[in-house]
């Protein structure tokens, strides 16, 4: 019986293989798409979302979601672009993460619907029979937002599996991981809202790396999503030489596909424990860190799983065998 999920995304270059792997796996039922600000502003998220949608000929719908973190940014100061956000040039050429628009894709001549995300979460979540699985893979303050206006719908929540975090691994701070650091506070709702929660942080992702050569080997699937996923991961390993260099080099992290693909085998995650995590809110060096504390006895109850480690092997052939159905 294939799962049902909804995806939750700020797409971006990872997100959009992650949309794929859910639009593509027939052991998900992707019952639809939260759009929300986050690698860019709200507008591009949504666009590079329905690109991605259209380029599968998919009729998964698509909700525009919240265009700003709850709060963070009312308090000057903490927040600013980090230097880790800009990665740089190579060639004389600009290479990010993440570009404003999917350029390798056509513009979306599909719309969103007319709903915003938030109540439609709502409305969806309470209509169901709790048997949905949230899969954010962006800051989340689509969830969290829906979780303060309808606290109900938390027991309609079957689990929420998300991509953000960091234990020994952090990316946008010293101290945080991009999709925690950008809206904390959303995080600590979802985190402490009594959900079953659990985290694909960087230490899973950045593990389940993608080599070059399996990229090529990805393009020689063939098929539109393997082509599109391939520019996306040459464009990511670009980046990550500059800014970020992997262990080994000319790899990249797909870090939201690995939240999806953890929904239909949870054995690509390893290392998966429960602790007491948090998420630093007072602004300071430590702003949006995932506080994971592994004491026997934490001060607070233990409240979320996280993965400290991922199946390369399995992440990879995974990959391929879902881009080789489009
Ligand atoms: O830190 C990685 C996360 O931040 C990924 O979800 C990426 O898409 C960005 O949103
Ligand atoms: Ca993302």
């Amino acid at each position: 019986m294939p799962q049902k999920v909804i995806l939750d995304v700020d797409t971006g270059s990872d997100d959009a293989v992650a949309i794929m792997m859910a639009i593509l796996a027939p052991e998900i039922d992707l019952v639809g798409i939260c759009s929300v600000n986050g690698n860019k502003g709200i507008e591009n998220t949504t666009e590079n979302t329905l690109r991605t949608v259209q380029l599968l000929g998919s009729d998964v719908p698509v909700y525009k979601g919240c265009p700003a973190p709850m709060v963070k940014r009312l308090f000057p100061g903490r927040y600013g672009w980090t230097r880790a956000q800009k990665v740089g040039e190579v060639d004389g050429k600009k290479v990010e993460y993440h570009t404003d628009f999917l350029d390798m894709l056509p513009p979306a001549s599909i719309k969103p619907q007319p709903q915003n995300a938030v109540s439609w979460l709502i409305d969806t979540l309470m209509a169901s029979d709790g048997d949905i699985t949230i899969v954010p893979v962006g800051p989340l303050t689509n969830l969290a937002m829906a979780i303060r206006i309808e606290p109900a719908i938390v027991s309609k929540i079957k689990e929420v599996i998300l991509m953000g975090g960091g234990h020994r691994i952090t990316n946008t701070t010293s101290a945080a991981e991009f999709n925690i650091w950008e809206d904390p506070e959303a995080a600590q709702i979802v985190l402490t809202s009594g959900c079953k929660v659990t985290l694909v942080p960087l230490d899973a992702t950045h593990a389940a790396y993608v080599t070059a050569q399996e990229s090529k080997e990805i393009r020689s699937i063939g098929t539109p999503a393997a082509i599109a996923t391939a520019d996306l991961i040459d464009q990511r390993i670009k980046a990550y030489n500059v800014a970020q260099p992997m262990k080994v080099q000319d790899s990249a992290p797909v870090h939201d596909a690995l939240a999806v693909l953890a929904v239909i085998d949870p054995t690509v995650l390893q290392e998966v424990r429960f602790a007491r995590i948090d998420v630093d809110i007072s602004g300071g060096f430590a702003d949006g860190m995932t506080i994971v504390d592994n004491r026997a006895l934490p001060d607070y109850p233990k409240n979320a799983y996280i993965a400290l480690d991922a199946d390369r092997e399995k992440f990879v052939r995974m990959l391929k065998h879902y881009l080789s159905k489009s």
